[in-house]
């Protein structure tokens, strides 16, 4: 039987040993999202690791939802991202940049733009964050038009190819912890209209365009997507938890102020 310190081939990598570093938002970018002087040593210190996956890192300005974190879509956020890659590589390591659009989950005292957020639908998450003046509530975001989710879409590719030009192996599409993508799979965040809503197949067209657009821009053997269903974070319902209730019943969530409807 394998062990957990045994190699293994993942994509197109033959990776020492089977432990990953899971992605862990560190906060320690420039207000420009360069990564800040620190991340090469942080990250060739945990080389010896099977596989390093990186702080979530926004594909785009609107991205970004936390203070001082990483961007991997201009020319000097390659630069910076490349003295990190090459400082895992001489270690022997492997590197995939993360790719996290927090969606509503972000605050406008948090981004060098002071942009509102973008989301699904135009609902607040019901949750505080971290700020340069303490804990505040995220606010409400700003709807995505259709022809603006086709080209969040095309940022995420973009970034994923800018990942790879600043040397990384490949990227992991963050699609869990209540962010971007998982707002658009939950009800609860998305109220849409349009193809990106409604129905599970919309719900979930805008994680499989990223996917789809991603493994088009770099190759699927080295793309990975990370899913968290039924997390209950953050003003996400999936619906998963009406699995004892009919079809097409509806139940109120009265903590968040409205109703959903089982699926
Ligand atoms: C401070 C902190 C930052 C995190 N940042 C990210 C992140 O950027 N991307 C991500 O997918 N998960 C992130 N996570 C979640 C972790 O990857 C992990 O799933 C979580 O800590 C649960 O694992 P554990 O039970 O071993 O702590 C973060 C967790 C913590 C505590």
């Amino acid at each position: 039987m394998s062990t957990p310190f045994d190699p293994v081939r993942l994509g197109r990598y033959d990776l020492p040993n089977r432990l990953v570093m899971a992605p862990m938002t560190r906060s320690r970018a420039n207000l420009d999202g360069t990564p800040g002087a620190l991340a090469a040593d942080y990250y060739a210190q945990r080389a010896s690791i099977g596989l390093i996956v990186t702080e979530g890192t926004q594909p785009s300005e609107d991205g970004q939802g936390y203070m001082t974190t990483p961007g991997i879509y201009t020319s000097e956020h390659v630069a910076a991202w490349r003295a990190t890659t090459e400082a895992v590589h001489a270690k022997g390591g492997h590197i995939f940049i993360q790719l996290m659009h927090a969606g509503r989950m972000s605050h406008p005292d948090n981004t060098p733009h002071h942009r509102q957020g973008v989301a699904p639908s135009a609902i607040a998450p019901g949750a505080q964050m971290f700020t340069p003046t303490g804990l505040q509530d995220a606010p409400t975001p700003r709807a995505l038009s259709t022809e603006e989710v086709a080209a969040t879409v095309a940022d995420f590719a973009h970034a994923a190819r800018s990942a790879i030009e600043a040397g990384a192996d490949g990227v992991e599409i963050h699609g869990a912890n209540a962010y971007l993508i998982q707002q658009f799979l939950a009800p609860s965040a998305n109220q849409r209209t349009d193809r990106y809503g409604g129905s599970i197949e919309n719900r979930a067209r805008f994680a499989i365009e990223v996917a789809q657009a991603t493994s088009q821009a770099i190759g699927a053997d080295r793309t990975g997507i990370r899913l968290s269903p039924g997390t209950p974070l953050w003003g996400i319902v999936e619906g998963l938890c009406c699995a004892n209730r009919p079809q097409g019943s509806s139940w109120p969530l009265k903590a968040l102020g409205y109703a959903t409807r089982c699926v």
